[in-house]
């Protein structure tokens, strides 16, 4: 191949897409840092999310967070594939805090926790056997989209009882929900078995005081 064929950022995403086919993931990484510069060419965000994947799919996402400072400094704005990508990255990665990291990411940068972000979330979650983290993440969607907290009790209940409790925010929600319903008996209840379960006890003590207290 001559050099006139790669002086297109066309074509650097093409051959960087083929080698990210071709698992050929420190290549990904040598021509993203050397031909841009050699050639002059400018690039897009197809180029980052390409690259993005790599470091992903290689099992190197905590890279990501420099080539999104990156892309912040040629203003180029990340969106959902490139938020996507790292999730499932970090989810493979086991990166909890990570994961985390990138749904306030996402929200700095106005791009929606859509249905497909979700999804990923969920399948990454199954693949690692964490079905019931999988769920919890499905009971708190229910909650955020339709503030059903009857429903949401009923299945908070089920889990509890599989020993399986969903995290303090899902439940802080609820409670929350349940006292906006003015069930608050129930809300007094579930606080009362997170307390049991010996985990932020002093932030579950201070929100059962906060609760209305019964006439
Ligand atoms: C990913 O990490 C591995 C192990 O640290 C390293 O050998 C590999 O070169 C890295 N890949 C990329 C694309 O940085
Ligand atoms: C994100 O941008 C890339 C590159 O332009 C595009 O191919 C992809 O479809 C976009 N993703 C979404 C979810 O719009
Ligand atoms: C998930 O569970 C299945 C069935 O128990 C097992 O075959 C598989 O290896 C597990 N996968 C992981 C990633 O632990």
């Amino acid at each position: 191949m001559g050099e006139g064929d790669f002086r297109t950022v066309k074509s650097l995403n093409a051959l960087l897409f083929a080698c990210l086919i071709g698992k050929k993931y420190d290549e990904v990484k040598s021509i993203f840092v050397e031909f841009p510069k050699r050639y002059g060419i400018q690039c897009n965000l197809d180029t980052f999310n390409t690259v993005i994947k790599a470091f992903s799919e290689s099992g190197n996402t905590s890279s990501v967070y420099s080539i999104l400072a990156e892309m912040d400094r040629k203003r180029i704005e990340p969106n959902a594939t490139t938020f996507s990508t790292m999730l499932a990255g970090f989810y493979k990665e086991e990166k909890d805090k990570d994961v985390g990291n990138v749904l306030v990411l996402m929200k700095q940068h106005g791009v929606k926790l859509g249905l497909s972000t979700y999804n990923i979330r969920i399948q990454s979650l199954c693949k690692l056997n964490k079905s019931g983290e999988a769920k919890a993440l499905l009971f708190e969607e229910m909650l955020a989209r339709g503030g059903d907290f009857e429903n949401a009790l009923r299945a908070c209940k089920v889990s509890m009882l599989k020993q399986w409790f969903p995290n303090f925010a899902t439940m802080k929600m609820l409670v929350d929900g349940l006292v906006s319903i003015s069930k608050v008996e129930e809300a007094r209840e579930l606080v009362g078995k997170m307390k049991e379960r010996f985990t932020k006890v002093d932030m579950w003590k201070e929100i059962e005081e906060g609760l209305p207290q019964p006439q």
